[in-house]
């Protein structure tokens, strides 16, 4: 069966721990897109166009997987590809409240759409982005948590 998955998210910056779901993910389905929303509520620290291309980057290894970037809703997003599962990861106990929220409003908003979860490797579970942008702005390293080129986009807002 042919299953087609959507990977939703600010991205702000993608980090390993995103990588590591989007792997667990690509051996799943057929085909992964990940979307990055624009998501102006958050005020995001990088423009659409460079999340988008730290995402293309930083998951270049993983052949069924696409990048794209989007502004409107997720499952209208969903919808109009013909992508029949949204998938959100799951790192802790603490992500389940607004996960079950998200999937509740997703499903009333597109039945046909099913939310899907991973977890990721231990060793993720406390990765966020926010906290990886604060670790590099405070002169941190981020090695371990994202791609290089993700590293060397942080260092060089800083500067
Ligand atoms: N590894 C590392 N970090 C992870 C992670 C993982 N596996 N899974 C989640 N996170 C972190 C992110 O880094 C982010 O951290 P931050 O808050 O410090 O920035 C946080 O968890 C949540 O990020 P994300 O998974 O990207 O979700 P989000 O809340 O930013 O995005 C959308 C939510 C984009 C999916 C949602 O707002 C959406 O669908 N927007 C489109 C518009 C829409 O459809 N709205 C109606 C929704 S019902």
């Amino acid at each position: 069966m042919s299953i087609r998955c959507l990977y939703p998210g600010t991205f702000d910056p993608i980090t390993n721990g995103h990588h590591d779901i989007i792997r667990r993910a690509a051996k799943l389905f057929t085909d992964v897109t990940v979307a990055v929303a624009a998501n102006p509520t958050k005020t995001p620290a990088f423009s659409l166009e460079k999340r988008v291309a730290m995402a293309e980057l930083t998951l270049a290894d993983i052949p069924n997987v696409t990048v794209t970037g989007f502004t409107g809703l997720t499952v209208e997003y969903a919808r109009e590809h013909g992508i029949a599962v949204v998938l959100r990861g799951l790192r802790a106990v603490s992500d389940f409240e607004f996960e079950f929220q998200l999937a509740g409003m997703n499903r009333h908003l597109a039945a046909e759409v099913e939310t899907m979860f991973l977890t990721p490797a231990e060793q993720f579970s406390y990765i966020s982005s926010s906290l990886v942008r604060e670790i590099a702005a405070l002169g941190g390293d981020v090695s371990t948590f994202v791609h290089p080129a993700v590293k060397a986009e942080l260092e060089s807002r800083i500067r």
